[in-house]
């Protein structure tokens, strides 16, 4: 009876959103490789793709775009919400329970699932930017149907129209964290689906596993060591120091990957060019030190940077704060998330490993008054 910790190399369904080959370095969406949808594609287009399993002609794009744009509002009660809950609050926290109210203001039976996921989708940019307005007591920058997804989200954090590259920037940005075949949120996401309760629990369950620095907050732990390190001639001290302390280099490795996570190298070229508009190259100078001392030491190990590794650098310059970069994973990530959901409950099957016993069996029970 063989135990697979962590469940590594145990296939639980088959798909077609996402394939990921950790040797090569290679990842696609339906078919589609990372590098022309990051390059060529949109969040609204890639969004289309992953839920449909095809490119949409233009006026499906069109179509497409005003469901996701009509959407963005918020109920009252979760306005009153993010305006009332505390302001030091972790931004994942404030996100998980605001898609919690979300299902229960949700009573509409008769919609689809992919309507629940367009909806749940278009409003997470949403909840993101009040909180962050909200704890900086700035006025709250209502949603524009006018604007694409990525421009809207930055007008609603920023209160100003982005310029082209930003634009661009986080539109690549959300379509590489869009979606990442078995990980453990979308994992999660489906233990509780396979019981039959609804999209909201299962969302609920990826932002909480998502929340974790081994996974979706590796992005801020990265930024905060580079803060940490302050000059690029630390890096190799502060480095060699953080691996004697038994401490990972937060950004890299990764379970599949045993070679550069696409997505990094990606991300790398987009982080150059917003640090630089942003005043930031020196952040992006000690990141690139790092990632050559990281791999110098722990390359042969199969460990390089993966996608939270320059994220956190490009969300920074986009405005977003460090305990947000999470919530922003999050923000692409329900895309893959409730596709892998409707595609697992095509043929659903409670999902219930086991446990191997390692304990005793038999034992008398003895009366309290005789225990020592
Ligand atoms: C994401 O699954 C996904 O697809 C996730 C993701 C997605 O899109 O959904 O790609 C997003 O979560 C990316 C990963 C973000 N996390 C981090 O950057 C945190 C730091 N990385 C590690 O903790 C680690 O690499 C994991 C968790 C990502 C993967 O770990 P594994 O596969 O469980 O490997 P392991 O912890 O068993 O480590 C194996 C060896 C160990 O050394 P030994 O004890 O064998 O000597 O590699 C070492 C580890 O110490 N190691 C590291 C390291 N990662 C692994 N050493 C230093 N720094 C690191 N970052």
């Amino acid at each position: 009876m063989e135990i697979n910790k962590g469940l590594e190399n145990v296939y639980v369904k088959e798909t077609s959103i996402t394939y990921i080959d950790g040797e090569l370095g290679r990842l696609y969406y339906r078919g589609y490789s990372i590098f022309d949808l990051a390059e060529l594609s949109s969040f609204e287009e890639t969004s289309y793709l992953i839920w449909y399993g095809k490119l949409p002609t233009q006026s499906q794009l069109d179509e497409f775009k005003k469901r996701l744009a009509e959407h963005r509002e918020l109920p009252a009660s979760i306005v009153d919400f993010l305006k009332k809950v505390r302001k030091d609050a972790n931004p994942m926290d404030v996100l998980r329970t605001a898609v919690s109210m979300m299902g229960i203001e949700d009573n509409n039976k008769s919609e689809s699932l992919l309507d629940k996921a367009i909806s749940i989708t278009a409003k997470i940019p949403t909840i993101i930017s009040y909180y962050h307005r909200l704890r900086k007591n700035l006025d709250l920058v209502e949603p524009r149907n006018d604007l694409s997804h990525a421009e809207n989200f930055l007008y609603m954090l920023n209160g100003n129209l982005p310029s082209e590259i930003e634009r661009k920037v986080l539109d690549v940005a959300l379509i590489l964290h869009m979606d990442h075949e078995m990980n453990a949120s979308t994992f999660a996401c489906l233990v509780v689906a396979s019981t039959l309760s609804d999209i909201y629990s299962a969302i609920v369950g990826g932002i909480s596993a998502l929340k974790g620095p081994l996974h979706g907050a590796a992005n801020s732990e990265a930024l905060k060591m580079f803060i940490e390190i302050g000059r690029v001639e630390n890096v190799e001290e502060y480095i060699l120091k953080r691996l004697e302390n038994k401490q990972r280099i937060m950004g890299f490795g990764h379970r599949i990957y045993k070679t550069y996570d696409p997505r990094a190298l990606i991300l790398k070229k987009y982080a150059k060019d917003i640090t630089r508009l942003k005043g930031l190259e020196e952040l992006y100078k000690i990141a690139e030190r790092v990632e050559q001392v990281g791999i110098k030491l722990l390359g042969s190990k199969g460990i390089y940077p993966n996608v939270d590794f320059y994220s956190g650098l490009v969300f920074y310059s986009l405005g977003f704060e460090p305990d947000f970069f999470p919530t922003v994973f999050t923000s692409a990530r329900v895309v893959g998330w409730t596709a892998q959901i409707m595609e697992y409950l095509q043929d659903n099957r409670l999902i219930r490993p086991k446990a191997k016993y390692v304990g005793e069996i038999g034992k008398t029970y003895v009366p309290i008054h005789n225990r020592s």
